[in-house]
């Protein structure tokens, strides 16, 4: 099984990478870690970790033609590689665990945007609204369950065409939705205080563990560091430059996460909210930008809705990676791997639903200070993918022959591509590797950056 075309690989793989990652982490992270440094540190990260690492998957993947714990044991056989594959399978799971718990806020969202309940908004009721959203207890978790039931039933039917199709048709619109969105945000009045708090440097409010975030984060946007692009670049054609993919990929999720941000913090500003408003940033802040433009209701159901698509796709990648596991390591039916699957994750994935915030049901079941839903995130995002982004730059920059990773970059040598390689090869041997385990020190305190 393979994508259909040069065009379809991208917007496949782009469907992975763009999701809640861009329209909700991303903003809501960048306001609580402060702005401009956050973010040039997550370009940074992009640069010189994700993009190296990226090709390092699809390099694996295409190679292999497996999903991630086969792929490892097909490259490097007999060896304890394979780790990082299983480690990916863990990774899936605990993301999902809080992914599918905003994704069911954006579905509760979309519900609500049709239904008109953000009509006569006000920042109060903005406020109120998102409290009630996830405080529940019974809806955000009913909410989580009909996500996993859409999830799994696409999964069971193994459609790749059709998902390569909605993305293709469904990302642009998202696109051109969240433009609007940012032509009304920066026209806002006292939305020029929301670019300067994008753009403005201040090196001063960067801590260990914001650039610990950063990183993560740049794992998180991208899919990386536990297989999915492995997977993804199974599925590849032949013939696909995978330079200009993975190129294209970081380019695109980053404009996306951009203007994500462009459309919320001039809204902050102007509304008078606070940036480190945490998860709920999104939810609260983009119901106002609708509500002051004409035919705003709609455009906001719209914008859920694609929202809501864009969360969907992300999560059939996510999930893909333990389903290819049991399926093909294990023996499953695709159909049984998907069912078991959801099911672990809404078991346990309640439990983040239930503490996303302090006056949660389980708000104050904390463990040094996190709940579930935090140690979810953190140890996935912060941990899992770093980790397992590392071993596949070593793994890549010394365990293969420079030859193998020459002819299958280029093509088996029909792509000029020399310089190119010769770069990648001296920064994932080298720049990527070391700038993970600077920030893995600094963060633990071991050294100061
Ligand atoms: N990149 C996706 C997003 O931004 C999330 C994701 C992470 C998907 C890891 C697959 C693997 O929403």
């Amino acid at each position: 099984e393979k994508f259909s075309s040069g065009l379809a690989v991208f917007f496949a793989t782009l469907g992975s990478a763009v999701g809640l990652g861009n329209i909700w982490k991303f903003p809501y992270l960048t306001g609580e870690f402060g702005g401009g440094a956050f973010l040039l540190i997550y370009f940074l990260c992009i640069l010189f970790v994700g993009l190296p690492i990226m090709l390092g998957e699809f390099y694996i993947g295409r190679k292999t033609r497996k999903n991630a714990v086969g792929a490892l044991k097909a490259l490097k056989p007999g060896t304890s590689w394979k780790y990082i594959g299983l480690m990916g399978v863990v990774a899936s799971y605990l993301i999902m665990f809080f992914y599918s718990c905003v994704a069911g806020w954006v579905y509760f969202y979309l519900c609500k945007a049709l239904n008109g309940d953000f009509a006569a908004i006000t920042m109060e009721s903005a406020k109120t609204q998102f409290g009630d959203v996830i405080m529940g207890p019974l809806s955000p978790i009913v909410w989580q369950i009909i996500v996993l039931i859409v999830v799994a039933s696409i999964l069971a039917m193994g459609v790749k065409k059709g998902i390569e199709k909605i993305t293709k048709t469904l990302m642009p619109l998202l696109f051109i939705l969240i433009i609007i969105c940012d032509i009304r945000a920066l026209t806002l009045p006292g939305a020029s205080e929301g670019i300067h708090f994008l753009f403005q440097v201040d090196f001063s409010k960067l801590t260990a563990t914001a650039i610990l975030t950063a990183m993560g984060l740049a794992f998180f946007k991208l899919s990386l560091g536990m297989g999915t692009m492995m997977t993804y670049g199974s599925y590849f054609t032949e013939d696909n430059n995978l330079f200009s993919t993975a190129a294209k990929v970081a380019l695109s999720d980053t404009l996306v996460s951009m203007l994500a941000g462009l459309a919320i913090f001039p809204t902050v500003f102007s509304f008078g909210m606070e940036p480190g408003a945490g998860p709920g940033l999104l939810f609260m802040t983009i119901p106002l930008v609708f509500s002051q433009m004409p035919f705003g209701n709609i455009l906001l159901a719209a914008f859920f809705f694609l929202t809501a698509i864009a969360a969907t796709t992300a999560m059939l990648s996510l999930v893909e990676v333990p389903i290819a596991y049991w399926t093909e390591e294990k023996g499953l039916s695709r159909k049984k791997a998907a069912i078991i699957n959801a099911l672990v994750i809404g078991i346990i994935g309640i439990l983040a639903t239930l503490s996303v915030d302090k006056s949660s049901l389980l708000g104050d079941v904390t463990f040094w200070g996190k709940g579930f839903f935090d140690w979810f995130d953190y140890i996935s995002s912060n941990i899992l993918l770093p980790v397992g982004g590392l071993l596949i730059s070593l793994l890549v920059g010394y365990g293969i022959k420079r030859e193998d990773l020459h002819y299958e970059l280029s093509n088996q040598g029909t792509l000029q591509v020399n310089t190119l390689i010769n770069v990648f090869y001296f920064i994932v041997r080298y720049v990527t590797p070391a700038l993970l385990v600077v920030v893995f020190l600094n963060s633990i305190g071991i050294i100061k950056l």
